[in-house]
């Protein structure tokens, strides 16, 4: 394909996005297909000989949209949401056209340096203060993972270098909440901790981590000769929206020297509201912090912000420096090879940075707004109507809720539960994610999508309650 060739096809694939965002409400939001039917629609072969841009477009068409569960539709409310803002769609689509890639500054010196003012843009939408600095990761899991690994290392005074965990004197533990992500217990696990040294710590009643317990079980660890090595915290769980007392976390980390990371993955774009801060009142007091602006920001997947307060050591114990790499400009800039796991990288940043430039931050702030007046009100339509419960503190932009009519409780509750949610679900009209709280299946409302307004969630709580009343909709 050559650069005119480009030009016409680009065109056409720009316009078929605008028309996808702008036609997303008309489609079944969840794809109803069976498994496997697409791969058995498409060629098991490659093609011998090139094929027409035009054919990929109407497998597009004809094929893969009715296999994609649409999450730009307004009525999405699975998950979280993603992958929104067009403005950071033409800036992946930029970094991407451009083919750089930064393996050091020198082989991509703006896409560095773009990527530190963004990231310490966002640190200031955040509130944070400019002792942290910030790098952009792939996912909460990778950064998560460095974290633990920073900790591991912290811990052992650079055992990486010597004998490894398989030198280590003691066993380190990690400790986290049952609520935390399942992301956390895997970074552990591929940090080398195991298993039996990851530490699950009692939650109280709105599912946030007891400082007691943590307490209790680092003096637990002590007294058993083992090395309590990291705590993280998590920032806005990912089935309730639970938020772990920073401060009192911190706290006890400074005591007892432990690492102490922050999970803000979804909840952290939440801070960009100063009204929204004190759900993290102490993070100061971490080392480290993750957030997802390819989360409620808004932002193209992927781009995950690593945060660190003491960035010498994390090159310290990231760092590579072959002979092929290493340039004149070393030591006056930031090579991010040393900031993260991967070499290559992406010029990411230019979707951070295109989203903040075309929104500004008071259009950012009045969209999150938006999504949190939205949720409240929704909060109080279950919470009034008989037989509906709201089962957390709605604190942001996600409601667990569930329908129990009299009479109706244990595994009966259960297939009611998993019953309407998957009849709305299959029905194409709204999409909702079902999940385990306290052992009993609820349905996780989480509302957000760009497009989602006031109408939406409206015409979600009404079909809901259609549905468990047994009422369909004209047409089905
Ligand atoms: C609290 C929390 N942490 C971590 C993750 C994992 O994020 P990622 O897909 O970026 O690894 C999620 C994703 O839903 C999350 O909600």
């Amino acid at each position: 394909m050559n650069p005119e060739e480009f030009r016409r096809l680009g065109h056409r694939v720009v316009d078929w996005i605008a028309d996808y965002r702008a036609g997303a409400e008309a489609r079944p939001v969840m794809s109803r297909v069976e498994p496997g039917s697409i791969k058995a629609a498409l060629p098991a072969s490659p093609p011998a000989q090139g094929e027409p841009f035009e054919a990929l477009l109407a497998d597009l068409d004809r094929l893969l949209l009715p296999g994609l569960s649409h999450w730009q539709h307004p009525r999405f409310f699975g998950y979280f949401p993603s992958n929104g803002s067009l403005a950071s769609v033409l800036g992946d689509f930029l970094s991407t056209g451009l083919g750089v890639l930064g393996l050091s500054w020198q082989s991509s010196p703006a896409l560095t340096e773009v990527e530190e003012v963004a990231t310490d843009w966002m640190r200031q939408m955040l509130g944070l203060s400019p002792a942290w600095s910030g790098v952009i990761q792939d996912t909460a899991s990778s950064s998560t993972l460095v974290a633990l690994v920073c900790a591991r290392e912290r811990a052992t005074e650079y055992a990486m270098v010597r004998g490894g965990l398989q030198g280590a004197p003691q066993q380190l533990v990690v400790y986290a909440s049952p609520q935390a992500h399942s992301s956390v217990e895997k970074a552990a696990l591929l940090a080398g901790f195991g298993r039996e040294q990851v530490r699950t710590i009692a939650v109280d009643g709105r599912f946030a981590m007891r400082p007691d317990a943590l307490t209790a079980a680092v003096h637990a660890d002590r007294a058993a000769g083992r090395h309590p090595c990291a705590v993280v915290g998590t920032c806005g769980s990912t089935a309730t929206t639970a938020f772990d007392p920073l401060g009192a976390l911190a706290a006890i980390a400074r005591e007892h020297g432990l690492w102490f990371h922050v999970d803000a993955a979804m909840a952290g774009s939440a801070m960009i509201l100063p009204e929204c801060r004190p759900l993290w009142d102490g993070i100061e007091g971490a080392d480290s912090l993750v957030l997802n602006p390819h989360k409620w920001l808004g932002v193209a997947f992927d781009c995950s912000l690593y945060y660190v307060r003491d960035a010498q050591h994390l090159v310290r114990v990231m760092s590579t420096n072959p002979s092929y790499l290493q340039t004149a400009a070393d030591g006056r800039v930031k090579n991010y090879r040393d900031w993260g796991i991967p070499l290559g990288r992406r010029f990411r940043a230019l979707k951070l940075w295109a989203l903040i430039r075309e929104q500004g931050t008071d259009a950012l702030q009045a969209r999150l707004r938006r999504d949190l007046d939205n949720a409240r009100w929704l909060a109080e339509q279950v919470a009034a109507a008989p037989g509906w419960r709201v089962l957390n503190a709605v604190r942001l932009q996600t409601l667990c809720v569930r329908h129990e009519p009299g009479g109706l409780d244990g595994d009966a509750l259960d297939r009611h539960t998993l019953g309407w949610v998957g009849r709305v679900n299959a029905s194409g009209f709204a999409y909702l994610t079902p999940a385990l709280l306290d052992g009993r299946w609820m349905a996780r409302i989480s509302i957000g999508a760009t497009d989602t307004e006031r109408e939406h969630v409206a015409a979600l709580w009404q079909r809901l309650q259609d549905e468990v009343a047994g009422r369909r909709p004209n047409g089905e």
